[in-house]
C-alpha cells in the first residue's frame, strides 16, 4: 500500500503535482491495480481478439462480392452470411466475457482504494481536519473514485484495443491498396496534433471542475447539517442563493469542458470522414477502370468505417483518462498528507518529521507565580513549559498557550477556568494527542506521552468535548467506544448511571435504541450526558472533560455533579469550568489567562486573592457562590 512516503519527496510533490503528465500521474493507481492485473491483461487481450474478429468481416464481404455474389451463387451467399453471423456473434461474446472479466476485481479496486482513503482520514491529525473542507474529502471519496474505475474499466483497455484494432485496420487497408490507405491516413497528423493540444487544455478544466464539485458537496453537506440553524434565522434563500451561485460555476465549467470536447470531436469526427469520401470517389474510380476488384473496394471501404468508432472514441476516452489523472491526483494529495506520528519507541526513521521537541531548556521551565512545581518525574498529570500555536498560524503570532506549567497530583481533580477563547479547549486536547506541542511536555505519570504508543495513551486517557458527538449507532454502541472491546452491559449500566444517563434505557429499545446522525433526536444536554458516560465507561486512569456540563438544566447538572463527584475521586482530572457549581467539584481551581496559568488554588482562596477569578466567578448565571462553597466545604469535609 502506497501509504508511507519518504518525508523529503513529499514537500516537492505540492509544486511539482502540477506539471506532471497524465501517465506519470495514473502510474500511481499501479499498487491497486496489480493484484487485479492478471484479469485485466486477459480482458483487454479477449478486447483486442473481438476487435480483430469484427476486422474479419470486411474480408467475408469481399470474398462474397468477388466470389458467390459475382457468381450469382446462391448457396455460396448463404454460407457468406452464415460466417458473418458466426463472426458477429463471436465478437458479441468476446465483449461480453471481457466485461465479465473486469467487473468484479475493478469493483474490488474501487472498495479497496476506499477503504484506504478512509482509513488514512482516521488517522490524519486533527490539523488536517481543520484545514481541509469536508466536502472536498467526500467527493474524493465518491466521485474521484468513480471516476478512476470508470477509467480502468473503460479507457484504459479501450485506448490499447483501439490503438491496435486501428493499426492492424490501416494495415490490411493498405494491403488491400497503397493509394486508397494512404488517402485514409492523410488525416492522421492533424488529429494527432490536436489530440496533444486538447490533452492539456482538458487537464486544467477537468481538476477546476472535480474541485468545484467538492465545494458544491461542502455547501450540501453543511446546509444539511446547519438546517435547523438556516431554517431558524430564515437564511433558505441566501443559502440556496449562494448554492446556485456555486453550482452556476460549476456548469460554465462543464460548459467549457463540453467545448473543448466538442472541438476535438469535430476535428476526429470529421477529418477521416472527408478522407472515407475522397477514398470512395478515387475508389469508384479506380473500379470503373477495372483497376480494383469491387470485393475489394468494399472490403476496403467497410474496414474504414469499422475503425470509425476506435477513432471517434479516441475523444472521449482521452477525456475520460484526463479526468482520471485528475482523480489520481486529489486522491493522492489526501494519501500523501503525513498520518499522525508513530510513537518514539516505534519507527521514528522519518526524521524531517516536525515531532515536538522535548525538553525545553530549563530556563523556560522556571516556576510561575502559583502553578504547580516543575520538578520532573511527578506522578498524576504534569504539564511542563507547554507552549502551544495552531500550525496553519503564522510563525511569528503570539502563541495561544506559553510557559503553561501545571501539576495535577495523583486522584486530584482540577478546574481549569478562564475567558472564552483563552485556550481552555486547546489545553485540553492537547492531553490526548490531537494536536502536537508546539514546545514542552506532558506527562502522565511521568511518562512522557510523546513516548507512549496512541493506542496506550488514549487507553489512559478519556475526553468528553464541549460538543458532545454522537455516532449513527445504539445507544450502547455510541457509549461503549470509550470502553475496551470485552466491555459488557454490567459497564454499560455503570457508565450510564454516573452520567445521570438512565434515560436511556426508558428510550424505546432501551440502550439499543439508534440514535440518529449526530444524535439529532436527543436535546442538548441528553447528548453531554451520553458523551460523559462514554468518557468513564472505560474507566480511565486521567479524564479530560471540557464543559462538560454546559447544557445541562440546573436539576439534571446537580445530579451529574453528584454522581461526577464519584467518579473524579477515582481519576485524575482536568476539567475545564464556566460555573461555581463545577468547579466545587475539583479539589483545585487553575486560572488560564494570556497563555499562562496565572494562578493555582482552592475556589475560596482564588476568590479572595485573584480579582480576574472573582469577576470571571460572578459574572456566571448562577449568582450564589457563597451557598454553593459551603455545599462544597461540607462535601470536603
Ligand atoms: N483549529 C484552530 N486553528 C487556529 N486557531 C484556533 C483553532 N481552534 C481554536 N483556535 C483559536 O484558539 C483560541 C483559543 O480557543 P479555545 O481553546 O477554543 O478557547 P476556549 O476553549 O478557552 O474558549 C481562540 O482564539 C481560537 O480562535
Ligand atoms: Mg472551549
Amino acid at each position: 500500500m502506497p501509504t508511507t512516503r519518504a518525508t523529503a519527496e513529499e514537500a516537492d510533490q505540492e509544486t511539482e503535482i502540477k506539471d506532471r503528465s497524465a501517465v506519470r500521474t495514473l502510474l500511481r493507481l499501479w499498487p491497486y491495480v496489480r493484484p487485479v492485473r492478471a484479469r485485466l491483461f486477459t480482458a483487454a487481450f479477449v478486447a483486442i481478439i473481438a476487435s480483430c474478429v469484427g476486422l474479419v468481416i470486411p474480408l467475408v464481404l469481399k470474398w462474397m462480392v468477388d466470389g458467390p455474389v459475382a457468381d450469382r451463387d446462391l448457396a455460396g451467399v448463404w454460407l457468406g452470411a452464415l460466417y458473418l453471423l458466426l463472426l458477429g456473434l463471436t465478437e458479441a461474446l468476446l465483449f461480453g466475457l471481457r466485461r465479465w472479466l473486469i467487473a468484479r476485481p475493478l469493483a474490488g479496486v474501487e472498495a479497496s482504494m476506499r477503504a484506504d482513503l478512509y482509513r488514512h482520514l482516521q488517522r490524519l491529525p486533527v490539523a488536517f481536519h481543520d484545514r481541509w473542507a469536508s466536502g472536498q474529502l467526500l467527493s474524493r471519496g465518491t466521485t474521484d473514485l468513480m471516476l478512476l474505475r470508470m477509467f480502468l474499466a473503460f479507457p484504459l483497455t479501450f485506448l490499447l484495443v483501439n490503438a491496435v484494432t486501428i493499426l492492424v485496420g490501416v494495415i490490411i487497408m493498405l494491403g488491400q491498396d497503397w493509394t486508397l490507405g494512404l488517402i485514409i491516413l492523410g488525416p492522421a497528423v492533424p488529429v494527432v496534433v490536436t489530440c496533444v493540444v486538447f490533452e492539456k487544455k482538458y487537464a486544467a478544466v477537468a481538476r477546476l471542475a472535480q474541485d468545484q464539485v467538492g465545494d458544491l458537496t461542502t455547501v450540501v453537506e453543511e446546509s444539511v447539517l446547519g438546517i435547523r440553524i438556516i431554517k431558524g434565522f430564515g437564511r433558505h434563500r441566501s443559502q440556496a442563493r449562494a448554492f446556485r451561485e456555486l453550482s452556476r460555476t460549476l456548469r460554465g465549467t462543464e460548459l467549457r469542458k463540453a467545448r473543448l470536447l466538442s472541438t476535438i470531436w469535430g476535428v476526429i469526427v470529421t477529418l477521416p470522414e472527408l478522407a472515407i469520401g475522397a477514398a470512395l470517389i478515387v475508389g469508384v474510380v479506380q473500379v470503373a477502370d477495372g483497376e480494383l476488384s469491387a470485393g475489394t473496394l468494399v472490403a476496403f471501404l467497410s474496414t474504414a468505417l469499422a475503425l470509425r468508432w476506435p477513432v471517434d472514441s479516441i475523444g472521449f476516452l482521452l477525456a475520460m483518462s484526463q479526468e482520471a489523472a485528475t482523480a489520481t491526483e486529489r486522491y493522492f494529495e489526501v494519501m500523501d498528507a503525513k498520518p499522525e506520528t508513530a510513537p518514539a519507541a516505534g519507527s521514528r526513521a522519518a526524521g524531517a518529521a516536525p515531532v515536538p521537541q522535548r525538553a525545553a531548556p530549563p530556563s523556560e521551565q522556571r516556576p510561575h507565580a502559583a502553578a504547580g512545581s516543575s520538578t520532573e518525574q511527578l506522578g498524576g498529570l504534569q504539564f511542563l513549559g507547554v507552549r502551544f500555536r495552531y500550525p496553519d498560524a503564522p510563525a511569528d503570532t503570539t502563541p495561544i498557550l506559553d510557559h503553561i506549567d501545571l501539576h495535577i497530583r495523583p486522584g486530584e481533580s482540577m478546574a481549569l477556568v478562564g475567558a472564552t477563547g483563552s485556550g481552555k479547549t486547546t489545553l485540553t486536547a492537547l492531553v490526548p494527542r490531537l494536536h502536537e506541542l508546539t514546545s514542552g511536555r506532558i506527562t502522565l505519570d511521568g511518562e512522557d506521552i510523546t513516548e507512549m504508543s496512541r493506542e496506550e495513551l488514549r487507553a489512559k486517557v478519556s475526553v468528553a468535548f464541549e460538543e458532545p458527538t454522537l455516532f449513527s449507532a445504539t445507544v450502547g454502541e455510541n457509549v461503549l467506544m470509550g470502553a475496551r472491546p470485552d466491555a459488557d452491559t454490567p459497564d454499560l449500566d455503570r457508565a450510564l448511571a454516573i452520567a445521570q444517563a438512565d434515560f436511556a434505557h426508558a428510550l424505546p429499545q432501551g440502550t439499543a435504541t439508534q440514535v440518529g446522525e449526530q444524535g439529532l433526536s436527543l436535546s442538548g444536554g441528553q447528548r453531554q450526558r451520553l458523551a460523559l458516560a462514554r468518557a468513564v465507561v472505560g474507566r480511565p486512569r486521567f479524564l479530560v472533560l471540557d464543559d462538560p456540563l454546559s447544557a445541562l438544566d440546573v436539576h439534571t447538572e446537580a445530579a451529574v455533579e453528584a454522581a461526577l463527584r464519584r467518579v473524579l475521586a477515582e481519576t485524575t482530572a482536568l476539567i475545564v469550568a464556566h460555573r461555581p457549581s463545577t468547579v466545587l467539584l475539583a479539589d483545585r481551581v487553575a486560572l488560564l489567562s494570556g497563555g499562562r496559568i496565572a494562578a493555582v488554588g482552592t475556589h475560596h482562596e482564588l476568590l479572595r486573592t485573584n480579582a480576574e477569578y472573582a469577576h470571571l466567578m460572578s459574572g456566571t448565571e448562577e449568582s450564589e457562590p457563597t451557598k454553593e462553597s459551603e455545599q462544597a466545604e461540607e462535601v470536603a469535609r
